[in-house]
């Protein structure tokens, strides 16, 4: 019986011009899973790690995500054990339920030779991504599966574009610890926005798209503004209008709030900048005494990957 072992990486959703659109793979960040085959058809979860997530095959991303993609697969006479070594902390806002689902369906998709391609997966992962947080926003997904920053042109019509990764961006994360549900952070966003803000949100994240084809990071730094999420969701945060005052003075070409939150995200050209920023937040936040982790990446263009 034939197994695999993948990393599956966080990433950030939105950066904050591009909500629900971008997203961007994080390298040093992730869980690992390992899936067997199993001579008895169907689905079998096995957990580890530091979090507690369901192990009810129906409720548990990883494996609501695989049962989509065998759904969709010819019968199969064997099935698969999926064991997941979780270790970013679900409700972190680096894309825990994303990392458990493209994980799986990435590594299925290898034992069973690929006969899906990688956007065909990102279907499969939905589901579980759904799962969890009760929508069905493809951003972090697209960036686990393809590596690098993704775009996400439809939602419905699963229409996703991979961008170009600027060489020099670095990122800093900020994870408090404490738990926020996406689809709590979800509800407490406006629905209805005036036209002026609409053109605000659109001309950054166009612009956005420009500066990291021509690695501009004066313009990507212009154009790192939230006026859909961060305006509610950073009262969730603790510190965060210090923080992001702090990681600007401090040299940050952008700051805001890491997917659904808790966690923040910091963009730096080059590592030994994103390192400088990262130590002045976390003074700050020993001397506020709130819980942390914290760590900086460079965008990983590859996504998730056998190890
Ligand atoms: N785009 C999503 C949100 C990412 O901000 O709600 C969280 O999964």
């Amino acid at each position: 019986m034939k197994n695999i072992k993948v990393f599956c990486p966080g990433s950030v959703a939105n950066i904050s011009c591009g909500f629900d659109i971008l997203g961007l793979c994080l390298d040093n960040i992730g869980d690992e899973i390992i899936v067997t085959e199993k001579k008895e058809p169907g689905i079998e979860l096995e957990l580890t790690g530091n979090y507690k997530i369901p192990n009810d095959i129906n409720k548990n991303a990883a494996s609501i995500s695989a049962i989509a993609l065998l759904n969709s697969y010819k019968e199969l006479n064997y099935g698969f054990k999926i064991s997941i070594e979780k270790k970013i902390k679900p409700g972190s806002g680096i894309g825990s339920s994303a990392a458990s689902s493209a994980g799986s369906v990435y590594a299925i998709n290898e034992l069973l030779n690929r006969p899906f391609s990688k956007k065909e997966l990102i279907n499969f992962a939905l589901e579980g991504e759904f799962a969890c947080t009760k929508s069905y926003h493809a951003d972090n997904i697209a960036a686990v599966l393809l590596g690098g920053i993704t775009l996400v042109r439809s939602n419905k019509e699963l229409d996703i574009i991979k961008l170009n990764t600027p060489l020099e961006l670095f990122v800093t994360i900020i994870h408090p610890q404490i738990e926020i549900k996406t689809s709590d952070s979800r509800s407490i966003v406006n629905r209805k926005f005036e036209i002026s803000k609409v053109i605000e949100q659109s001309s950054n994240l166009g612009a956005f798209v420009s500066a990291l084809y021509n690695e501009d990071y004066d313009l990507i730094s212009r154009c790192i503004h939230d006026i859909i999420a961060e305006p509610h969701r950073s009262e969730l945060i603790p510190e965060f209008r210090n923080l992001k005052e702090i990681a600007i003075s401090n040299g940050s070409i952008g700051f805001g709030i890491s997917g659904s939150g808790p966690s923040m995200f910091s963009l730096a050209r080059g590592p030994e900048k994103a390192y400088f920023i990262k130590k002045e937040l976390e003074k700050h936040l020993q001397i506020k005494k709130i819980n942390f982790k914290s760590y900086v990446s460079s965008v990983n263009d590859e996504g998730v990957k056998i190890i």
